[in-house]
């Protein structure tokens, strides 16, 4: 574990800030519309001490009660957790991070507690608002609308590709409906969904899929992003080249009418080919193992021919899914691939088919995620838990209603996605808003719109978007009426005072509290975080932990407790909580190591912290080798591995910079090879290995991860044992050179003059 040094020269002036009240418009509405909205709590702070002392002291009572009451079971739970049971209540243990499992022998599932509850019981209430790139080409589906998909989707899993509980399926799409869908079919027939960010690039992506031995990829032909054509299809096929786990790939062609022209550029081409086609489908399919196979492939020529027939053999747009559905399988290097045309497939199916009954530790996702080391990290989340802590914290954190409107403005690829976007919304029924766009497209007014069109009442967002749309003015404010808004929400990096009153003031029009949220993929949902209406706010402050979240601040070196106030260290977590991961996806060892080892007895979560005069908590950022990019989670190791393939590149180190946009940036430093050559290398040649180093991140992880500062040097700092110190570099770009520390441990101690001359230089 590279720590890096504990002291983050935070001033303690800095946490002096008056604490603001906290509260919601519910107070200011009409008595009549004010009865809407009970409080999930209604005895202000008091209350509040008095169940978080509950939640840690009887963890079992506390969220067993909360279980019961918030979500739906085929069969409900033996105990709270494991070991204890009962726990807490009559000296039985608390539960200790050995060995969680929580909500015993219980049953239940994902997607008939997010979807099928409430198309029983409303089921012509909006569940999803579809804000497409394009303003105003969206669609609302309906409750009963989205368990019709999720069930047909679900049988095209098991029926047309064999999909068996506990397989894990990989979905690599934008945020539309369909995604959405098929988190919650894959969910419905237990088996486990992995997100992989449509940032990521093929590189990545099959990473990913290899790591997780995944049979089964869904993904989409084309995305739009910001006006433009994005092809993701084109990413997956590159991806499946050397991923010989999979099988099946569904591929989803546009729906929106906005696409169709494009559309229609396709079908020429894929026809010209069909014949191709046609006959690797065959050769595909009497070689096939499959037992699924034949019955799908007769269906199909079926259909296919039933489509030429109504269409005239035109090219329609379902005729030219179908004949797409079979690309030359030596393309891809592998002989048991076969693609699927998700139109098709799920017009095939009904629109019911029942839930798996899982157990409350079923694996419910797997999410990908960055530690220290460059091979990213499968985070495991169980079924109960998880489900549990993202309904509570909608309600106790965000005081979310069945009648809201949520729009959280993050990507299913991470988990903000998972939590805020899908489950947390639909399992307290009400409505999410999935976007597939982004703030600044066609312009900075595009999120005020949505606010206003939709009549959002809970709006959540990185710090990373909100100074970008500070920075663009009060202009693209004008005119949007957001008195809808009951909320708002910040989440992933720390946010900036003056950012955070911007948001309160400008849209919030200083009637709504700023909650800022505190959590990560490993905790799925918030750990530290004030509840709406309740705890006072300080601009800047995560404020105080959530139920169950047993935070204290330990010293960096001694790893001993630090109590009381003005206090300053790392974050550590006491006991585990329901939502908390369950492990690393067939790696269990490396999760006690990175999670458990650093500082024993507790889980450390990576970050620093602050605890201030009040109790209020500060989050201060990673002290591991982390880097958060516009909220994106990213490892400089990784970055580094990539670049440091490259044949040129003898070495390379990565470290984080303060941007004051994307909150950090990276800067590589790199040793090239034979360094000796390149003394009289011309600025031009020197700009081109820059620009090889960029192109190679891009396309080895993707165009987020884009190194914004790239410093060529002679050497890197290094301790005799040849362990290169980041911390130095980090000093160095953030312009703190006369405070390097202890350098007496440089193999090297003459770099440190040349990095500072070459930073300088930039
Ligand atoms: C950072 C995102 C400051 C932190 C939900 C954490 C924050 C990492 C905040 C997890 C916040 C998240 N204030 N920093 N409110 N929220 N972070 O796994 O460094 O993508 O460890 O989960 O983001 O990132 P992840």
């Amino acid at each position: 574990m590279l720590l890096r040094d504990s002291s983050h020269n935070v001033e303690a002036h800095l946490f002096d800030v008056a604490p603001i009240e906290n509260v919601t418009p519910r107070e200011r509405l009409a008595p009549q519309l004010a009865d809407q909205y009970v409080p999930f709590i209604t005895g202000g702070m008091d209350e509040y001490w008095k169940l978080y002392r509950e939640s840690i002291e009887q963890p079992g009572r506390f969220f067993g009660e909360h279980a019961r009451r918030l979500l739906s079971w085929s069969r409900m739970f033996d105990a709270a957790y494991y070991p204890a049971g009962t726990g807490g209540a009559g000296g039985s243990t608390l539960p200790t991070f050995d060995s969680t499992a929580w909500f015993i022998n219980g049953q239940l599932n994902a997607c008939y507690n997010a979807v099928d509850r409430w198309a029983i019981s409303c089921p012509d209430k909006i569940a999803l608002i579809y804000e497409a790139d394009e303003p105003g080409s969206g669609s609302k589906v309906t409750y009963r609308e989205l368990l019709a998909e999720v069930c047909q989707i679900a049988q095209v899993l098991t029926e047309s590709m064999g999909v068996r509980k506990g397989d894990t399926v990989i979905v690599y799409m934008p945020m539309i409906p369909s995604a959405i869908a098929a988190l919650l079919a894959i969910a419905r027939i237990g088996a486990i969904h992995s997100v992989v960010f449509a940032g990521y690039s093929s590189n990545s992506l099959r990473d990913r899929i290899n790591d997780a031995g995944a049979r089964v990829v869904l993904t989409k032909q084309e995305s739009r992003r910001a006006g433009k054509i994005v092809e993701t299809k084109r990413i997956v096929d590159e991806a499946l080249k050397q991923t010989p786990c999979v099988e099946y790939v569904l591929v989803l062609q546009h729906q929106s009418r906005t696409c169709r022209d494009r559309t229609g550029l396709h079908a020429r081409k894929y026809n010209a080919n069909s014949h191709h086609h046609e006959s690797a489908l065959h050769q595909h399919h009497r070689h096939h193992r499959h037992r699924f196979h034949h019955r799908r492939h007769s269906h199909l020529s079926q259909q296919q021919a039933k489509l030429q027939s109504s269409n005239g053999g035109g090219s329609n747009y379902n005729l030219r899914s179908s004949s797409s559905i079979s690309p030359d399988s030596s393309m891809f290097g592998q002989s048991n691939l076969t693609e699927l045309d998700w139109l098709t497939e799920v017009s095939r199916y009904k629109p019911y088919c029942p839930c798996e009954p899982l157990d409350s530790e079923h694996p419910l996702f797997l999410l990908y995620t960055s530690g220290s080391t460059g091979t990213p990290k499968g985070v495991l989340h169980a079924v109960a838990g998880y489900l549990l802590e993202a309904r509570m914290s909608m309600e106790y954190v965000f005081d979310v209603h069945a009648n809201d409107v949520v729009f959280t403005a993050g990507d299913i690829g991470w988990v903000t996605g998972h939590t805020y976007v899908v489950y947390g919304p639909l399992l307290s029924g009400c409505t999410t808003v999935i976007f597939e766009g982004t703030p600044a497209y066609p312009s900075y007014s595009r999120y005020w719109d949505i606010i206003d069109r939709h009549k959002v009442t809970h709006f959540y967002v990185a710090p990373t978007a909100l100074r970008m749309l500070k920075r663009a003015g009060d202009g693209p404010l004008e005119g949007y009426d957001l008195t809808s808004l009951r909320c708002l929400g910040t989440v992933g990096e720390p946010i900036a005072r003056e950012v955070w009153e911007w948001y309160a003031e400008k849209v919030g029009r200083g009637r709504v509290p700023v909650i800022d949220t505190y959590w990560q993929t490993e905790s799925g949902s918030h750990m530290i975080a004030p509840l709406a209406g309740v705890t006072p706010l300080k601009p800047g402050s995560v404020s105080l932990p959530f139920f169950g979240i047993d935070a204290v601040v330990l010293d960096t070196v001694t790893g001993k407790e630090l109590e009381g106030p003005c206090k300053e260290g790392v974050l550590a977590v006491r006991r585990p909580w329901p939502s908390f991961a369950r492990t690393l996806w067939r790696n269990h060892s490396r999760f006690n190591e990175v999670y458990f080892e650093p500082y024993p007895g507790y889980y450390f979560t990576g970050d620093g912290v602050a605890r201030d005069k009040d109790g209020f908590l500060w989050i201060l950022g990673r002290v591991d080798d982390v880097v958060n990019i516009s909220g994106h989670r990213l490892s400089t190791a990784e970055i580094e591995a990539v670049v440091s393939e490259d044949e040129t590149v003898a070495e390379c180190a990565v470290v984080g910079f303060a941007d004051e946009l994307t909150g950090q940036a990276v800067a590589a430093f790199v040793v090239l090879r034979n360094s000796a050559c390149w003394e009289n290398a011309s600025e031009d040649e020197l700009q081109s290995i820059k620009r090889r180093i960029l192109v190679i991140v891009r396309r080895d992880i993707g165009s987020f991860a884009t190194p914004k500062l790239i410093v060529l040097v002679d050497d890197l700092p290094k301790t005799r044992s040849g362990k290169i110190m980041r911390r130095i570099l980090r000093k160095i770009l953030a312009g703190e050179s006369n405070k390097l520390g202890d350098v007496s441990t440089l193999s090297n101690p003459g770099v440190v003059k040349h990095l500072i001359d070459s930073v300088q230089f930039k």
